[in-house]
């Protein structure tokens, strides 16, 4: 899988995330081999830079993020096909001046007019960039030659509002060549839920109500908000996380086996979990939120979101979100999802446990199973990636004691091959135009009309409670789970 002729723009080239992922792994997957020979990267932002500054800053980013070893020649080769466009995103002339340099581009680099832009700009600069590059013809679609775009959550701030920008969106683009990106399904231990559960036959007869007594997914960050107020105030862990990463995983989790994996077999079996989930209720005792304040993490003193300042005083935005929701499906009937995220918690960790039922019966004294709990496959996405099966074995020694171990699975231990980082899988996959791994707009409006009851419930109910740094969470999130006779794990 080796990209063709083509060329890339990247809008929002100043920002956090172009530095970090974007052009680190453009980089790696030129090292990789995985892109054309003559590849191009444009940078367009509104900044006095030459081509050669561009370059400069692609060139620190890599040093600084990429995942591969640096090699001189590449980076030449690289090098060579990078411009930068300076303006201004209601400049017109800035992007006259781009499609001149994409044109040029097409003879000195040979990208056959094959072009992706890649928005990663806020929402509300989408219209006129679109705008923009459908007055002067970069949007058209020919036969030979294609044209994508490449959006970046926040997919809108609800329902209507998603329906809004999809509106725009597909104005310009056909809904074919929009590549919306949820980087967690660049992740290569959440492709890995669709191996886990499709190509065994070992898990899939237990993967129902009949045996699963609940799932919890859990991504729990350990890092704080410092500088990034400005995106997050107003928008808040469940629209950040949830509509999107925690939505997605819990699709790929609960959906049916699709007909194939192309990417409309993949796409209906996602939407059709979506279309069946059902946020339950009543949500003062189903769901929580909090908002973390100063605390011990890590052996160090944390500040709380108000010390690190951006945030409105009176904020109601939520650094810790968790909901209970529901398949309505023959295979999940009853049982309860369980989402939770947040930000400075106990320590980073993503995962997706699938708890089971206690055995029926139990012919031991109890006091032979009071190190018992109850059965459960863990898929752990990030960090330590792999799979764990807890089950009850037999203590050794003269009585039949009973107690929890693990099974373990790492990706470290079983493979010797490295992962690629999500963003670099993800952008292959654009430059291919394969769009398996990217939302569709249904799925988009689909996750909103899920979480926009709750939205409106919090919105209507004042502030969030408190919790310390480098704990779990409010109190509530326990009570959430504690008032149904379960307990949230401790990764
Ligand atoms: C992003 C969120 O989508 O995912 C961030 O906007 C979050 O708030 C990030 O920190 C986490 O990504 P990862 O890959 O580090 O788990």
């Amino acid at each position: 899988r080796i990209a063709g002729p083509s060329g890339l723009t990247i809008f929002g080239v100043t920002g956090d995330l172009s530095r970090k992922k974007l052009m680190p792994a453009i980089y790696d997957l030129a090292n990789r081999g995985l892109l054309p020979p003559g590849f191009a990267l444009t940078g367009f932002a509104r900044r006095d830079w030459a081509n050669q500054d561009f370059m400069q800053v692609v060139y620190d980013a890599v040093k600084e993020n990429a995942r591969t070893p640096f090699h001189q020649t590449v980076w030449d080769r690289l090098a060579e096909g990078i411009r930068f466009v300076p303006g201004s995103f209601d400049d017109p002339e800035a992007f006259d001046q781009l499609a001149e340099t994409i044109k040029e581009l097409d003879t000195e680099r040979g990208t056959g007019g094959n072009h992706a832009f890649y928005l990663s700009v806020p929402p509300s600069a989408f219209p006129t960039v679109l705008q923009q590059l459908a007055r002067c013809g970069l949007t058209d679609q020919k036969d030979d030659a294609w044209r994508r775009v490449v959006i970046e959550k926040p997919f809108g701030h609800d329902l209507s509002s998603a329906q809004e920008l999809n509106d725009i969106v597909n104005d310009v683009f056909p809904e074919e060549s929009v590549f919306r990106i949820d980087h967690y399904l660049g992740k290569e231990t959440v492709q890995n839920i669709l191996a886990l559960r499709f190509a065994n036959q070992l898990f899939d007869p237990v993967w129902n109500a009949h045996y699963v007594d609940h799932v919890q997914i859990t991504m729990a960050e350990d890092i704080g908000l410092g500088g990034r107020a400005g995106y997050y105030d107003g928008i808040g862990a469940a629209r950040d996380v949830i509509q999107n990463h925690l939505l997605q995983l819990m699709a790929l989790t609960a959906m049916e086996e699709p007909v194939s994996f192309s990417p409309r077999d993949l796409r209906a079996e996602k939407l059709k979990v979506l279309e069946a989930t059902k946020p339950v209720g009543p949500f003062d005792e189903t769901t929580a939120r909090g908002q973390y304040e100063g605390g011990w993490q890590g052996g160090s003193l944390v500040p709380g979101l108000q010390e690190e300042g951006g945030f409105a005083d009176d904020s109601t935005t939520e650094t810790f979100a968790a909901i209970t929701l529901e398949v309505e499906s023959r295979r999940w009937a009853g049982v309860p999802f369980y989402l939770r995220t947040g930000k400075r918690l106990g320590r980073r960790v993503t995962e997706i446990a699938v708890v089971f039922k206690r055995a029926p019966h139990l012919p031991f004294d109890d006091t032979m199973t009071e190190e018992l709990g109850q059965n459960a496959l863990v898929i752990r996405v990030q960090p330590d990636e792999g799979v764990t099966m807890r089950f009850g074995s037999k203590v050794p020694g003269t009585s039949m004691e009973v107690r929890d171990v693990t099974m373990d699975f790492g990706y470290g231990h079983a493979f010797t091959e490295s992962s690629p980082e999500a963003y670099e899988r993800l952008i292959l996959d654009v430059l291919l135009g394969e769009p398996s791994l990217f939302p569709v707009n249904d799925e988009v409006e689909q996750s909103w009309k899920i979480l926009d009851p709750v939205l409106e419930h919090w919105a209507a109910h004042g502030r969030p409670e408190s919790y310390k740094a480098g704990t779990w969470g409010p109190d509530s999130a326990e009570t959430m789970l504690a008032r149904t006779g379960r307990v949230w794990r401790r990764p």
